[in-house]
């Protein structure tokens, strides 16, 4: 308790999933929310189950593909806290693809949503934190980006690159104090996956069990203890990494 007490934090995809359990977590931490996604409705109701149980939260419908809806988010967040402590660049959209079929604009879509989505939340997070002194902003990764598997190229190649640019701005940001790391959970029970059942049937949930050495998949809420440990003063001196959340995943072969 109190790990996060007097933060000023900012989640992106914070309605569902991971993201709203991260912001669940935080919550309980004593951190302020604010909260970002796309679907107003849904992000209401998620925002009024938190505040109900006493946490400080701001919702804020925004689509993290469009510079304009995210600058006005951050600009909103400072008008109202004055500050941002931590910045959790979580959402993403899960679309597969295959790289000989694949046009111009599919690679375009995902990639603004899910690699261009975390810079534009860096971007606006930066002059903040670099006034205080002080930040961690944590980028939602994925074992994708380390492993193979068919026809998720563009999806892999946006957590690769995000791992990359997380790498690059932890050296060039360390002196200001500012640090950057990634996680990257294994295969997760949330709504994206559900819906992946839906469209390629049950043999995915029989996969993803089989692909880690624990034997099962991960629930939304195992991601929040890694989350706020990178998010907290307890990861003071941690900067630059990739913290797999991954049940074991990465020490299997490619199942
Ligand atoms: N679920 C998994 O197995 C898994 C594994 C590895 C990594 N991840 C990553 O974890 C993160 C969360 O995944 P999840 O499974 O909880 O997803 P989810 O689909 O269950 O939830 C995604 C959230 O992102 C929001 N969102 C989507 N597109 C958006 C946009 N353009 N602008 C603003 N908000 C948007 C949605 O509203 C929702 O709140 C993603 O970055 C995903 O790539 C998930």
């Amino acid at each position: 308790m109190n790990r996060l007490e007097g933060k000023i934090t900012l989640i992106t995809g914070a309605s569902d999933g991971i993201g709203f359990e991260v912001a669940k977590a935080f919550v309980n931490e004593g951190a302020a929310v604010v909260m970002i996604a796309r679907g107003a409705e849904k992000l209401k109701a998620s925002a009024a189950q938190l505040a109900v149980a006493g946490g400080r939260v701001l919702p804020i419908p925004c689509d993290v593909g469009s510079t304009s809806d995210m600058k006005a988010a951050f600009q909103q967040t400072l008008n109202t806290f004055g500050r941002l402590d931590v910045l959790v660049n979580n959402a993403a959209v899960a679309i597969p693809g295959d790289i000989t079929e694949d046009s111009d604009a599919e690679w375009n879509h995902l990639l603004n949503i899910n690699l261009l989505g975390v810079f534009r939340g860096i971007k606006y997070a930066l002059p903040p934190m670099l006034k205080q002194k002080k930040g961690s902003i944590i980028n939602m990764a994925s074992v994708q980006g380390d492993r193979s598997w068919d026809h998720w190229t563009t999806y892999a190649a946006a957590k690769g690159g995000m791992k990359a640019a997380t790498r690059q701005l932890a050296g060039q940001y360390g002196p200001q104090g500012i640090r950057f790391n990634t996680l990257s959970p294994g295969a997760i029970d949330t709504p994206m996956n559900q819906q992946r059942a839906k469209d390629e049937g049950p043999e995915l949930y029989e996969m993803y069990q089989r692909m880690h050495a624990l034997g099962r998949m991960g629930t939304a809420d195992e991601v929040n203890g890694a989350c706020v440990f990178l998010a907290s003063d307890e990861s003071s001196f941690v900067s630059g990494i990739d913290l797999a959340v991954d049940g074991g995943l990465l020490v299997l072969p490619r199942n």
